[in-house]
């Protein structure tokens, strides 16, 4: 984010509280429940997003220092993450070439050869394949070259490994293409500088876009956050902009108030709100004051979504015990927080089967939630 964007942000939040007033869309929406409770339009995103378009699949510091490697399911492929002797990531399917075993069973490690435990073909880190037992009797003339691992299109950048979750697409050439403007907010932002201070998981019994919408508005804070978070924030302003098919909401803090007594050059974003970036089709970040909370999205049904909460720091800020138990603090508001979102998640998911509500109804300050909505739509149908 450039200075310029910094301050007309602060400006337009600071006018939406003098008016008392959210930014507005022009009308009030509406939303299917099929959107959240049909199988069939789950199976239609599992396949049209997040096997077509780029998805976050690990942190660059999951996967640190030569030869080390990853190996995980993730949306129902088995995944096998290599950093080669070049510091170049790889990603292949964990899956052996000749009658396909799970070629590594650790979760993580540091290998440059890779083999199979049923009958011992083995695999550089590039995917090359280097050895097959008794070759020469039982293959004679294998054409090694169509034996590599299958590799998925994949992309390292701000921090981030994508990739494409399917072999036969193209390669990732511009992931600055998808990320559509984000670029400049990912470089300011710069995750690839931070380590991860606090992390926890969990399963939650709701659809992914109804998780997704309930970082998109502030329109509840003061109510289901009542005890918790919602009396830092001021009572239902938010704004929000849309890049490409991604969204960066603005969530302020009740110290915006204050700055009207201090110089414009002063002004610090991070100090007055909160900016929730949703990243289709499977990461937030949540941008607080000295650190960033990461959710990492994989959905494992139409009515299940794992989440991992990562709190991420500069790796500039002192690691003493004193800034750890700050993180830990930190990481446990928040969650803290987010427990009376998901468990609002998990009771509308479960209220859908009553058929109680046709479809839900969007304010007009809930706009963002109608815009990721259509975008999903628009996505999925071609
Ligand atoms: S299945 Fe892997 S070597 Fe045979
Ligand atoms: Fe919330």
């Amino acid at each position: 984010m450039d200075r310029q964007t910094e301050v007309s942000l602060l400006r337009e939040v600071i006018g939406l509280a003098d008016q008392k007033s959210a930014y507005l869309d022009p009308e009030i929406s509406h939303s299917p429940i099929s959107r959240y409770m049909s199988p069939e339009r789950y199976e239609r995103e599992h396949t049209m997003l997040f096997r077509r378009k780029p998805i976050v699949v690990a942190q660059s510091l999951e996967l640190i220092g030569e030869h080390a490697f990853i190996a995980k399911n993730f949306l129902g492929l088995p995944l096998l993450l290599t950093r080669d002797g070049e510091g170049k990531v790889n990603v292949f399917l964990n899956v052996c070439r000749h009658r396909g075993a799970k070629i590594e069973r650790e979760a993580t490690g540091c290998k440059r050869v890779f083999t199979c435990p049923y009958h011992g073909w083995s695999w550089s880190n590039h995917g090359d394949l280097r050895a097959v037992p008794h070759e020469g009797q039982g293959f004679p003339d294998l054409p090694r070259a169509e034996r590599g691992l299958r590799r998925l299109p994949s992309h390292e950048a701000h921090g981030f490994i994508w990739v494409i979750a399917n072999p036969d697409a193209a390669e990732i050439t511009d992931i600055g293409r998808w990320l559509s403007g984000l670029d400049g907010d990912f470089n300011w932002l710069g995750l690839a500088d931070h380590r991860i201070a606090v992390m926890e998981t969990i399963n939650i019994k709701a659809n992914w876009k109804v998780l997704f919408e309930g970082g998109l508005e502030a329109y509840h804070f003061r109510v289901a956050h009542k005890d918790t978070i919602g009396p830092y924030f001021h009572d239902n302003l938010s704004t929000y902009k849309q890049f490409g098919p991604h969204i960066r909401a603005v969530l302020p803090r009740l110290s915006l108030s204050n700055l009207k007594d201090v110089p414009q050059e002063q002004w610090d974003i991070r100090q007055h709100a909160n900016l929730l970036y949703m990243v289709l089709p499977n990461i937030q970040m949540l941008v607080q004051q000295d650190h960033v909370m990461l959710f990492h999205f994989e959905p494992k049904g139409v009515d299940l979504t794992h989440v991992r909460m990562a709190t991420l720091v500069p790796n500039s800020a002192p690691q003493t015990a004193e800034m750890q138990a700050h993180w830990e603090k930190n990481q446990k508001i928040t969650v803290t927080a987010l427990a009376e979102d998901f468990e609002l998640g998990e009771e509308i998911q479960s209220g859908f089967a009553s058929r109680g509500n046709p479809s839900h109804i969007f304010g007009r300050y809930e706009g963002a939630l109608n815009r990721f909505n259509l975008v999903v739509e628009e996505l999925i149908a071609t």
